[in-house]
């Protein structure tokens, strides 16, 4: 497996790549990888000739209050992961070449970016569409693969592929659980051992949606007065949101319509801040 850190070597590879007609799969993370991110490269390996994985803490999705200094780099480790999953190359490029000095265009999806999640982070997903353009600018990948439990990107990435006629295959890969059900995340590094059994109540209010809906229940406010009374029960957590919408367009759904729905949860579980979504 081959590490590329410039722009221009990634690109030009991509370009050998694609006169050969090999596939290109690209997995966009910002490292700290867990075996969710394993997962993803995995289904690229299974789809794509040549997989690449990026790693990149991009610092034009974090607030200047969220954690990006604090986020997570372990390179090497990091490395060795996607190296055992199965990829072929790790594009790691410094921030000054994904950014030089005096950077100025951005991409802004500007509808299904706006509710949940752009609520309370309103530049999270211009910061996060300029960097996808970016890395398939730079790295030319036939398909890319996402994870579902970061359903509003996946929805704003797909937004941006159709409405800018990028011919990338957005591919979304299920949310992987640990065992008592939390959503992997590079994030559950941050919790204690008593945060971590509260932050479970946030996979319990899905999957009692979820079971709700089995039984036939199909009305939004029902559902989520049950998720929010299951979250309401821990001292530790605070809700942001949580709602259901449908799963392209993020918008509120009143009534279920299943197959096209997704509730979503964001929540402070003291001051990590978590979400998770599950597909109804
Ligand atoms: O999901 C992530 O890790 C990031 O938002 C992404 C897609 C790699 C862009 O920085």
């Amino acid at each position: 497996m081959q590490i590329i850190t410039s722009v221009t070597e990634m690109q030009t590879l991509a370009h050998e790549l694609r006169s050969k007609g090999q596939i290109i799969g690209l997995v966009p993370t910002m490292g700290a990888l867990h075996e969710g991110h394993l997962s993803l490269i995995r289904l690229a390996a299974e789809r794509a000739d040549k997989v690449v994985v990026s790693i990149f803490v991009n610092p034009t999705q974090f607030a200047p209050s969220e954690d990006f200094n604090k986020y997570p780099r372990e390179l090497e480790a990091d490395v060795a992961k996607c190296e055992s999953a199965g990829a072929d190359y790790v594009f790691a490029p410094p921030a000054d070449e994904v950014y030089p000095k005096g950077y100025s265009t951005y991409i802004t999806e500007e509808r299904v970016a706006k509710p949940l999640e752009g609520v309370s982070r309103p530049s999270h997903f211009r910061g996060v569409t300029t960097v996808v353009a970016k890395l398939f600018n730079m790295c030319r990948p036939d398909l890319a693969v996402f994870g579902q439990k970061d359903a509003q990107q996946v929805a704003v990435i797909q937004k941006m592929v159709a409405d800018l006629n990028f011919t990338v295959d957005v591919v979304v890969a299920p949310t992987l659980r640990e065992p008592d059900g939390l959503a992997m995340s590079s994030r559950n590094r941050y919790l204690t051992a008593t945060q971590r059994t509260e932050a479970l109540s946030i996979s319990r209010a899905l999957f009692k949606a979820r079971e709700m809906v089995a039984a036939g229940e199909r009305r939004s406010d029902r559902l989520i007065a049950e998720a929010t009374h299951i979250l309401s029960q821990q001292r530790r957590v605070r809700v942001i949101y949580v709602s259901l919408v449908d799963r392209l367009t993020m918008e509120p759904m009143r009534e279920l319509e299943p197959g096209r729905g997704l509730i979503a949860i964001a929540a402070w579980v003291d001051e990590v801040r978590l979400i998770d979504n599950i597909v109804l």
